[in-house]
């Protein structure tokens, strides 16, 4: 029984409403649980905040600080179990589906909103697949993020004697030995599991290509988990790791970020959310800073969509909050504001042809061209770190195998193969 199967068990119908539901409130209270806690975050999620208090409403804040998610995941369940879930909540991909189908999401409080905003036509069919229960939406998607990019820090290159970004493998390797005889930090990293999984589904993507992407971490093949190609993923993942600093467990992304940005480290292999950091620290990007993909997934883009899941509250108040918060957050001005803060692109596909006139930078106008040109040819994949692909269980099966090699100097790539595959098959 997967975990939220669990949840359903030990939440009882009548534990469904949270406590402060019943409490009168004049024009209504939504608290809204999320990790956005980094500088560059909080700047992007402080615009909804906003919004919805000008809107009248009261926001009650719930962040739940860590990176990727995990612990806001943890408190939320928790919550649920104790019959006390926020008004709205982050969750992404499949889980979605998970908390709709044990009841918990609201699926009838967006449809107004949907139908007058015209949802359908503002979102290509897979991201509304994505945030609909049984063709219901149950959340709002509020922004676009690509993961396989590489940040580089020019200044840095300049001084180690690197005098372009890299874009195969064997470049990056020979930028980084360049990076580490000038003495800084080649690859700035933290090493938490769901970051060090981030790197390797970029090493992935480069070795397989998206075709191989899809079979290995989509499909979750069997024979792909654990063939030449996957042994090949982790032998790349081996060297790349030598790049990074040794001290680096535990380290959180965005102190990761600003290695890079204070000149400590060369590059980050993060997703665009890496941009916030940069842009709170007034840095211009293809000035102060690059973007490439990584080297090797120049034709790919593999994709992570916040979305804002709204969950069954009594209280007409709350609900009235909801439907203002999802409604804000699908708007023009919304989307502009928060993914210029976040580092994202907009989720309505009536401005990503436009983002150059709308005031996006270098980073946000590749990432919405490469989006769109990559929808066509099966380029754009789901990110497995960032739960867009997999169920919780099968994400976190495959994030003990990555951090455990990662950690394990002596590991085997390809006993690592064989042991992805069934540690995969275990939790479907
Ligand atoms: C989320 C981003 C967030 C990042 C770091 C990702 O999974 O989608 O919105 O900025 O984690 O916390």
């Amino acid at each position: 029984m997967n975990s939220i199967a669990r949840l359903a068990a030990a939440i009882s119908v009548a534990s469904l409403f949270p406590l402060s539901a019943f409490a009168a409130d004049a024009k209504g209270t939504v608290e809204v649980v999320h990790w956005w806690t980094s500088g560059g975050e909080k700047a992007a999620v402080d615009v909804l905040k906003a919004q919805v208090e000008k809107d009248g409403f009261t926001w009650k804040d719930g962040a739940v600080a860590g990176g990727g998610g995990a612990t806001a995941m943890t408190v939320l369940k928790s919550r649920a179990v104790a019959g006390n879930p926020p008004g709205v909540a982050q969750i992404k991909g499949p889980d979605i589906q998970e908390w709709a189908s044990i009841g918990l999401l609201d699926s009838n409080l967006l449809k107004g909103v949907a139908k007058d905003e015209k949802w359908d036509s503002l979102l290509v069919r897979k991201v509304s697949d994505t945030v609909k229960y049984e063709g219901d939406y149950v959340a709002v998607p509020v922004n676009i993020h690509r993961v396989n990019w590489l940040w580089i820090n020019p200044e840095v290159f300049k001084k180690a004697g690197i005098d372009k970004a890299p874009t195969t493998l064997d470049e990056f390797y020979a930028a980084g030995d360049k990076l580490k005889a000038a003495g800084f930090i080649a690859l700035a990293h933290g090493g938490q599991p769901w970051q060090d999984s981030t790197v390797f589904e970029d090493v992935v993507l480069s070795v397989m290509g998206a075709e191989g992407y899809k079979k290995a971490l989509v499909d979750l093949d069997q024979n792909t988990l654990s063939g030449p190609q996957m042994v090949k993923s982790f032998t790349e993942l081996k060297k790349l790791t030598g790049y990074m600093d040794p001290n680096r467990a535990g380290r959180d992304w965005n102190i990761a970020a600003a290695d890079v940005i204070n000149g400590k480290a060369g590059m980050q292999m993060m997703g665009d959310w890496a941009k916030s950091e940069w842009t709170a620290a007034h840095k211009v990007a293809g000035k102060d800073y690059q973007c490439v993909p990584f080297p090797g997934t120049e034709k790919a883009f593999t994709y992570n969509i916040d979305s804002l899941a709204v969950f069954k509250v009594k209280d007409a108040g709350t609900q009235a909050a909801q439907q203002d918060l999802a409604k804000v957050a699908l708007g023009k001005d919304f989307q502009k504001v928060f993914s210029i803060n976040k580092g994202s692109i907009p989720v309505r596909t009536d401005m990503l042809d436009d983002m150059s006139a709308l005031g996006f930078d270098a980073c946000a106008q590749a990432s919405a061209k490469d989006f769109l040109a990559d929808d066509k040819t099966g380029g754009l994949q789901p990110s497995m770190a960032h739960n867009m692909a997999t169920s919780l269980a099968v994400q976190g099966a495959i994030f003990d195998v990555v951090t455990n090699f990662m950690n394990d100097k002596d590991a085997d790539p390809a006993k690592t193969a064989k042991q992805l595959a069934s540690a995969v098959k275990a939790a479907q």
